[in-house]
């Protein structure tokens, strides 16, 4: 793709720590294409695969390896087009390591203290409460701020790190004076949360231990009819949007995303049909929705070469972008230039 130093930039990534769900798919990664070709004369776009992210919590190297590939045949397969965008791995690109160390000079312990998905993930790994858990938001706004990104679509469960991003940059602008872009988070208006469908008051996640609680990106069909004919609903039987019917909402939410139609499309759809048909119905929309990804996965997973070679590519790309933030940094903090 080309960059260009006129146009605004978009960023954003996904951790390759567990099979990729729909959260991932219609929180992220879909709006991700949507952007890249709507907004695609105003804005550059950047997708990473940010594989530093996901050792705060132990991985298997082969799977981790695995997936990280996997992650970016995912992006290219969901229509996230190398043309028009860059995808490249973060552990490619040595700046982002180098400016979360700095950035975690300007990040307060009481900050990332309060972050949730700290207190989340280090109380379901105990035995594992590493620093790098810790100061994971550092990295993030690494991420972010090295590419002078204006614009992150997210789910809901990153806002709170995209403020502190926010935060940080705007410290370093006031003692520095104006060195990095103030980022804006971009949610979609429907699925930016889409829960589990074992328990729906909780976020749908790529590390939950229950194989029924999330529907994966490469999930094959009857799978993921099982998976939503098992879905936790409620005892009501009308399909309708409401407090209290969790479920329900989560399953409308998912076919609204997968169909096109509103609530209440849906609502007079299933006028006087019971859940099971609503099911079996959200089942299909999603499994024909991802059909032609999951075909479009394994061709291009059947070519490592272009994959590899994309990869090496996109982090030389990123790697310049970069490292034009870092010796702006570097410098602006007072590090003595390599002579
Ligand atoms: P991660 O890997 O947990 O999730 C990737 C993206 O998917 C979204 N998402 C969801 N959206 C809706 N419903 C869900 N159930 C759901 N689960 C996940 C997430 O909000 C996210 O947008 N810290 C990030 C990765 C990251 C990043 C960045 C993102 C690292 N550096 C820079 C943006 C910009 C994370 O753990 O996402």
């Amino acid at each position: 793709m080309e960059f260009s130093n006129s146009k605004k930039t978009i960023l954003s990534g996904v951790q390759p720590s567990g099979n990729l769900t729909i959260g991932n798919y219609l929180g992220a990664i879909r709006n991700w294409e949507t952007l890249q070709n709507e907004k695609y004369e105003e804005y550059n776009s950047l997708y990473c695969v940010v594989d530093m992210h996901a050792i705060t919590v132990r991985q298997t190297p082969a799977e981790l390896r695995r997936r990280t590939m996997e992650t970016v045949a995912i992006y290219l397969a969901a229509g996230i087009d190398p043309a028009k965008s860059l995808i490249f791995v973060q552990s490619h690109v040595p700046a982002h390591a180098q400016l979360s160390w700095v950035l975690n000079c300007y990040t307060m312990f009481g900050e990332l203290s309060r972050m949730t998905q700290f207190k989340d993930k280090s109380a379901k790994n105990a035995q594992n409460i590493n620093a790098g858990l810790f100061t994971y938001p550092a990295l993030m706004a690494a991420d972010i701020l090295l590419y002078q990104a204006d614009l992150v679509p997210v789910g809901i469960d990153q806002k709170q790190h995209l403020e502190l991003t926010r935060d940080i940059a705007e410290r370093f602008n006031q003692v520095y004076g104006n060195t990095f872009v103030v980022p804006e988070c971009y949610m979609p208006k429907t699925g930016a949360k889409i829960c589990s469908l074992a328990d729906p008051t909780k976020k749908m996640s790529k590390s939950d231990e229950n194989p029924n609680a999330c529907v994966l990106m490469l999930d094959s069909k009857d799978d993921i009819i099982r998976k939503f004919k098992r879905a936790v609903t409620d005892s009501d039987t009308s399909v309708r949007y409401a407090d209290g019917k969790d479920g329900i909402n989560n399953l409308m939410t998912i076919y609204s995303c997968f169909t096109g139609k509103t609530f209440e499309d849906i609502e007079k759809e299933f006028e006087g049909k019971g859940y099971g048909d609503f099911k079996m119905a959200v089942g299909e929309a999603c499994a024909d929705g991802l059909a032609p990804l999951q075909a479009e996965f394994k061709r291009l997973m059947a070519d490592k070469v272009y994959l590899e070679n994309l990869m090496r590519e996109n982090a030389d790309q990123a790697s310049y972008i970069a490292r034009k933030t870092l010796s702006k940094v570097y410098r602006k903090i007072g590090f003595l230039a390599k002579p």
